[in-house]
């Protein structure tokens, strides 16, 4: 059954601002994402940092499949699909490691690190010929972009260049992507890559970034935190906070309060604090009134981000997704301050985190009851705070990228779930094309 135009639309109701619980859990709607959303949008694969040399290499995941991100003798970064084009086998079996060629374990074929079938077993490729042209039997590669260290693919050779799609949110991007003090490519990944399943839609914690929740999912562990923060000074709450939101569906959250550095300094760690304290001028020198920013946005579909740390939600089927974490970390710093910051995300954001494991309990029970008959035929998901609320046009109003709506709100929710709709309806990039960009 193909769901297209009006069927999805009436899935997201954008006059009422309304979702249909069915989104989260139906086998049909799954499996139209995986073509119309993760072959065709541009995805988060990695870190520059984790394949500094030529053969480097790590696996990742684009929607349900694994990829390889290499980096082949040319310096360039190349994603390969991990399935051998003679008949479908994983042809790269570690996570990570260094090689300039991937020999399948099946029947032997053999690639290099752009994809390319460069060996076929001893006797073979005299018996293949004359049909077997090499060239056509290669790995399936995906377009690639770069993004201040960050790695982008998409299997769609007719996406929009990679800052199009970001369409304004890269300016947002780039603050967290830099050290302390604003230096180009200053960052790194820390450790491996963190990963871990939870039975729960890929789409629920998208967006995570809406502020309505914080107070009441994340109870205990903030009074955990007022306990040990008692005796201390507490950096002031800013007053003008708004939910950002872009028409392609990305989302943050941003403070127009000029709070300077107390806002940069809420990690609770004060070796962290002071580090950051010191450079903090060079930084804010380097990039103004976003200095303060150490929070990545969200990027449509499936790149979540909590601060620093890079989120992603791999599907890995309509009620199971595999989450991936890469903690961002100044590649500078000192070993102590590296290992304060991989305390304070484990503490918080790890799967054990006082955090995150809050958040998933809630996404996995939401996951489980859009399956359950009452709740998916009688309920209907609410995301109406502030629909009547005429979003302010972020260049306009305050010379900044995206559509600013002040808190407490759902327009991140709405963004991010009109775009989702939009997407599933389009038939081509020509369809998804904004015509009232918020750049
Ligand atoms: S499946 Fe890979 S060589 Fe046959
Ligand atoms: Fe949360």
């Amino acid at each position: 059954m193909l769901l297209r135009d009006v069927s999805i639309n009436r899935l997201v109701d954008k006059k009422k601002g309304t979702i249909n619980p069915i989104i989260f859990s139906d086998p049909d709607i799954y499996q139209q994402e995986l073509e119309l959303i993760f072959a065709r949008m541009w995805l988060f694969v990695g870190h520059e940092s984790q394949i500094p040399n030529p053969g480097d290499f790590v696996r990742s995941r684009m929607g349900e499949e694994q990829v390889i991100v290499t980096r082949g003798r040319d310096q360039q970064v190349y994603v390969l699909l991990n399935s051998c084009a003679h008949r479908g086998n994983m042809v790269c079996r570690y996570d990570q490691g260094n090689a300039l060629a991937f020999q399948c374990s099946f029947h032997g074929w053999t690639y290099n690190s752009t994809g390319a079938l460069v060996n076929l077993p001893p006797g073979s490729e005299e018996a293949y010929a004359p049909d077997l042209r090499k060239e056509e039997w290669g790995l399936l590669r995906a377009r690639v972009e770069l993004f201040n260290g960050t790695i982008w693919a998409t299997w769609d050779h007719s996406a929009p260049s990679l800052v199009d799609y970001f369409g304004g949110s890269e300016i947002y991007m780039v603050p967290p992507l830099l050290d302390a003090e604003g230096e180009d490519s200053g960052t790194e990944v820390l450790g491996t890559v963190m990963r871990w399943r939870v039975g729960m839609n890929w789409k629920l914690p998208m967006p995570d970034n809406d502020t309505t929740h914080f107070r009441i999912t994340h109870r205990s562990a903030l009074a955990v935190r007022r306990q040990y923060q008692d005796d201390g000074p507490r950096p002031p709450r800013p007053r003008q906070n708004y939910h950002v939101w872009f028409p392609e569906g990305h989302t943050t959250t941003m403070s127009l309060e000029d709070v300077g550095d107390e806002v940069l300094l809420g990690n609770d760690d004060p070796v962290v604090n002071e580090y950051l304290r010191e450079r903090y001028e060079t930084r804010k020198k380097r990039l103004g009134k976003l200095a303060y920013r150490m929070e990545l946005p969200h990027i449509f579909p499936n790149m979540g981000a909590v601060g620093r740390c890079v989120r992603v939600l791999h599907p890995q089927g309509p009620t199971e997704t595999e989450m991936w974490s890469w903690f961002l970390v100044d590649k500078n710093a000192p070993a102590e301050i590296k290992a304060a910051f991989a305390r304070g995300e484990e503490l918080a954001r790890g799967p054990g985190g006082m955090i995150q494991k809050d958040d998933m309990e809630n996404w996995a029970i939401q996951t489980q009851y859009s399956k359950y008959h009452m709740t998916r035929t009688r309920l209907t998901f609410n995301a109406q705070l502030g629909l009547s609320q005429a979003s302010l046009h972020g260049p306009t109003s305050f010379g900044l990228p995206g559509m600013f709506d002040s808190s407490p709100t759902d327009a991140n929710i709405r963004g991010f779930y009109y775009r989702w709709a939009d997407v599933m309806a389009a038939k081509d990039w020509g369809e998804l094309r904004i015509d009232n960009p918020a750049r």
